[in-house]
């Protein structure tokens, strides 16, 4: 054998993190010394090239690799693709933007050497943690999704929006076939995924204020938050992406109908010009509805796929709305009268129809 065995893997998620990587590097040589470590960058090919600033380093510095995956994007992904790429008994998700303590490294580490836990968690909410300089907006939000995520974690954890810890490489892998990869909250999901409960360990830290690039947390990602949490709670009896398929498709039913009544009663246009222009308006908004939020990490860019995109799903859609109403009329001959519920199953229908069409063909690749 040659030198030490490796003990720790450090994943490091970047997305225009390029002014960081080199200094995040020098504070884990300071933090590391003396312990075998390497850091693997997961990239989602950041416009800014922080993965070529990385693999810069990378050449002289055999501690460091780098993971650049084209045409992908979300943390949590990224996180488990990395977690599972060391060779580490032991691997830790640590933020690029060194928002995040490294020297709490050491510590964490000992902790699981020592065997009493399977997972060290970086908490800015235990005594002597903190959240530096937050706005209360910030401080609202967290503590919000803080409680809501209590309601599917049945144990007491003080940070379960944590991005910092540090775990043992193999219960990873076990459960890595059950993390649904949405959105942020990567710790929760290996947390609720397990089928017996992982013991779990708090060291405080203070959570830096970032310097350099910008944080992602938008307003979609919350939103993905919001999923992740239905899909622990509902996901198993029905399927979140096709709950908000269909969430987007009632709210593009409400825009048909109100494109409708502006033509048609508003401006006294042709019923039939102004349902031509109704259907192409409700159309085009599910599509782009569909591609920024429920599909948004494989979603469809430039002028090309979204042209392509648009066409296929309008295709689609279409065979879906004559199954629709065939399958209502059909119902209806069936059982006399039973009008409402013979539509309702023809809606259904469709809805299915065009989301199994869609997720393969549309947004399928
Ligand atoms: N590969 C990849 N893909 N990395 C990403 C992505 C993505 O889509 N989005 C963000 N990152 C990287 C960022 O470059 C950064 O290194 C790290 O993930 C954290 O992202 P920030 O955008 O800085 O998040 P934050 O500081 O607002 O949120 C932190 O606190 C949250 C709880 O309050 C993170 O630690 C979160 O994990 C944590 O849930
Ligand atoms: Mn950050």
């Amino acid at each position: 054998m040659i030198g030490d065995a490796l003990e720790l893997g450090l994943v490091i998620p970047t997305f225009n993190e390029k002014a960081n990587v080199a200094t995040l590097i020098a504070r884990l040589d300071l933090a590391l010394a003396g312990r075998n470590w390497e850091a693997i960058f997961v990239d989602d090919d950041s416009p800014d090239d922080t993965a070529g600033a990385a693999r810069a380093i990378a050449r002289h510095d055999p501690r460091v690799r780098v993971i650049q995956r084209i045409g992908r994007r979300g943390l949590s992904s990224a996180c488990i693709e990395g977690m599972c790429a060391t060779a580490a008994p032991f691997v830790a998700v640590i933020d690029g933007d060194l928002q995040h303590d490294e020297t709490l490294l050491p510590a964490m580490l000992d902790r699981l050497h020592h065997g009493e836990t399977d997972v060290v968690i970086g908490s800015r909410f235990v005594a002597g943690g903190g959240t530096g300089a937050w706005d209360s907006d910030r401080v609202a939000k967290s503590a919000f999704a803080t409680r809501l995520s209590r309601a599917v974690l049945k144990a007491d954890l003080s940070d379960p929006m944590s991005g910092f810890f540090m775990i043992r490489t193999d219960i990873v892998r076990r459960l890595a076939p059950s993390l649904s990869a949405i959105g942020f909250k990567i710790l929760l999901d290996l947390l609720t995924a397990s089928p017996q409960p992982l013991r779990f360990v708090e060291l405080p830290y203070t959570f830096r204020v970032r310097v350099e690039g910008e944080s992602k947390l938008d307003h979609v990602v919350a939103l993905e938050y919001l999923i992740a949490i239905y899909d622990r709670m509902f996901g198993r009896f029905v399927p979140v992406r096709f709950a908000m398929f269909s969430a987007i498709g009632l709210l593009g039913v409400g825009i048909h109908m109100a494109v409708l009544t502006a033509l048609f009663m508003g401006l006294g246009a042709q019923f039939l010009a102004s349902e031509i222009l109704a259907t192409f308006v409700a159309l085009t908004f599910n599509f782009f509805l569909n591609n920024a939020l429920t599909y948004r990490d494989r979603r469809l860019k430039g002028w090309r796929q979204l042209v392509d995109g648009w066409v296929s799903f309008a295709v689609i859609c279409s065979v879906g709305a004559v199954a629709n109403v065939g399958i209502a009329a059909f119902l209806y001959e069936m059982r006399d009268g039973a009008w409402a519920a013979s539509a309702l199953v023809g809606v259904l229908v469709g809805a299915v129809w065009n989301y199994a069409l869609s997720s393969k063909f549309t947004w399928g690749r």
